[in-house]
């Protein structure tokens, strides 16, 4: 008798166990301690055959296994009924927000200038990442043993391909095949050998610009480019466009903007010097507009180009160019 008893017991424990949902919770319970046929209610019942001395030894080990079984039950009951209520939605609570990306600092910062060139009437073209020494050095009057080409160390691929060290290789693949008047930027990649330090990366973006037809002259330079400045970095923004050098402009001119940091007082950023770079440009040199077939009697130009790296860094204030490249969500997330 007290084999079968625990037999049950265990039986029960395990049907319990494996129970998901009410109504097999309810079977479970009929089955064992239903009043008619559960199987220990009868056993309760057959109490009156055993010999006497067993009957309160059994009686009570009965009652104790129905108490477990009870117990299970209720433990069970409970499970379940916490699982519904974690299933139930409450539709009147304020819904997640969903995580949206961001467009990248550089991809903005490049959408601005070209709104700001785009105003201006300029166009926007393209040129491939793949050039030839003559696109990229020598139709921009840098011969092979020009020192010029120092500064634009290069990745070269082979067949005398290489890797474009800037965007101003553009310009002559445009006016070969097009005629003035032309007023075009040139957003796009740009590959250097340099060393990856927090204000040089061996790939990094430029927009160049071009503006060809009869009587340009330097003021148009300076008064589109004072206009780019002024919509970039407020119209506040003081600038001084100093002279420089550029193998394919002459005269050729570095325009900066006052130190965004200072406020031209002088610090580390712009090198105490209150002022910072933020392109350069020129009036297109007749060297340029000869390799082109253009009539330099007839047309001028001026032509520019701008580090969106660094456009970008001095208009918020950061200061390693590697922070672009390193799609760190920490850095990315705060524009
Ligand atoms: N290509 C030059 C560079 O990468 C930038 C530049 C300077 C472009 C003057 C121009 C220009 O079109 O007129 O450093």
């Amino acid at each position: 008798m007290e084999i079968k008893l625990k037999e049950i017991h265990k039986e029960a424990e395990e049907r319990i166990k494996q129970v998901t949902n009410k109504e097999e919770l309810k079977k479970v319970q009929v089955e064992f301690l239903g009043r008619k046929k559960g199987k220990i209610t009868q056993l309760l019942r057959n109490m009156a055959a055993l010999p006497s001395q067993e009957r309160p030894l059994i009686g009570k080990l009965i009652n104790e296994i129905k108490g477990e079984i009870q117990k299970s039950l209720e433990v069970k009951r409970k499970q379940i009924s916490k699982e519904k209520t974690e299933e139930y939605i409450d539709i009147t609570f304020p819904g997640k927000k969903p995580k949206i990306g961001k467009i990248h600092p550089l991809t903005h910062t490049m959408e601005e200038i070209k709104r700001v060139f785009i105003s201006m009437g300029f166009q926007v073209v393209r040129g491939p990442e793949m050039e030839t020494e003559y696109y990229n050095f020598e139709a921009l009057n840098m011969p092979s043993y020009h020192p010029a080409r120092n500064e634009y160390d290069s990745f070269y691929l082979d067949n005398g391909y290489l890797l474009r060290s800037h965007t101003s290789p553009v310009q002559i693949r445009v006016m070969e095949k097009e005629f003035p008047p032309i007023r075009i930027i040139v957003p796009g990649r740009v590959y250097r050998r340099d060393a990856i330090d927090a204000s040089h990366f061996p790939m990094f973006h430029q927009v160049e610009g071009l503006a060809v037809d009869e009587r340009i002259t330097f003021s148009d330079l300076k008064g589109v480019l004072t206009c780019f400045a002024h919509q970039m970095f407020g119209k506040n923004t003081l600038l001084r466009f100093r002279p420089s050098f550029f193998p394919f402009t002459e005269p050729s001119a570095d325009l900066d903007i006052q130190c965004v940091i200072c406020k031209g007082k002088g610090c580390k950023t712009c090198g105490r010097k209150g002022w910072l770079e933020i392109l350069g440009a020129g009036m297109v040199d007749p060297e340029v507009f000869k390799k082109v077939g253009y009539n330099s009697e007839k047309y001028q130009g001026f032509a520019f180009g701008m580090g969106v790296e660094r456009i970008c860094m001095l208009k918020y204030g950061i200061d390693d160019i590697r922070l672009f490249f390193q799609n760190d969500l920490r850095f990315l997330k705060q524009f």
